[in-house]
């Protein structure tokens, strides 16, 4: 199918606006999430030292959904094709669902979001602007690689949760099992696959926000 044309100013003035109401509602802790949090009844971890271990991990994981948001737009915006773009909405409705899951999540464990969450919507906004920018191929395989990324980060996560955290490890369990999906529609509307530089830049990009947010 032949790609559609960029789109024009009075469009892109239009997507910017949305964008910035994106940005807005997902920075000031707005965003409301269409599923129900998939979190435990019980109110564990019982330790205070278990507590502040499930804060910080929490407040990554915050930070990661605060970054797939930006991503989404930004990619969303620069979308050629409209069942790609239909997807990057459909996958960027889910990812409302996690932030508001681990901003509630975090509001129970009596934490608070990261103070770099700004710097690193508008990084990653960017970043979702230079792959739409590179074409449907590549922002698709751009999100391929990220939800495959994520996916295994969560993984660690599951591990690293106190064992009586039933909450968290719940909330990260469908999270694991969205991006899963997430990642595979990716590739099935045709995401080609990175570079291994790219990867391996975007491995240390994860790393750097991951060990600033646990501490900051
Ligand atoms: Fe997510
Ligand atoms: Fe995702």
């Amino acid at each position: 199918m032949p790609e559609r044309a960029p789109p024009s100013l009075f469009n892109l003035v239009d997507a910017l606006l949305i964008a910035a109401d994106e940005a807005l509602r997902s920075l000031s802790g707005a965003a409301t999430a269409a599923r129900p949090s998939p979190r435990a009844a019980d109110d564990g971890p019982a330790s205070p030292e278990d507590r502040t271990v499930s804060a910080r991990l929490m407040r990554v994981n915050h930070t990661g959904e605060i970054c797939a948001q930006a991503l989404y737009s930004g990619q969303a915006l620069l979308a050629r094709r409209p069942e790609v773009r239909a997807a990057l909405q459909r996958a960027a409705s889910e990812e409302r669902d996690h932030l508001a899951w681990c901003r509630d999540r975090l509001g129970q464990l009596g934490a608070r979001a990261s103070l770099l969450d700004p710097l690193w919507y508008a990084g990653s906004f960017g970043m979702g602007l230079a792959s739409g920018l590179a074409g449907d191929r590549w922002s698709l395989g751009f999100l391929a690689e990220t939800e495959d990324q994520v996916e295994h980060h969560l993984e660690g996560h599951l591990h690293r949760l106190p064992a009586d955290d039933r909450s968290s490890r719940a909330i990260l369990a469908q999270m694991r099992d969205d991006e899963g999906r997430h990642g595979a529609a990716g590739r099935a509307l045709g995401g080609a696959e990175l570079p291994a530089p790219v990867k391996a830049a975007m491995r240390i990009a994860s790393r750097v926000m991951t060990g600033t947010a646990y501490w900051v």
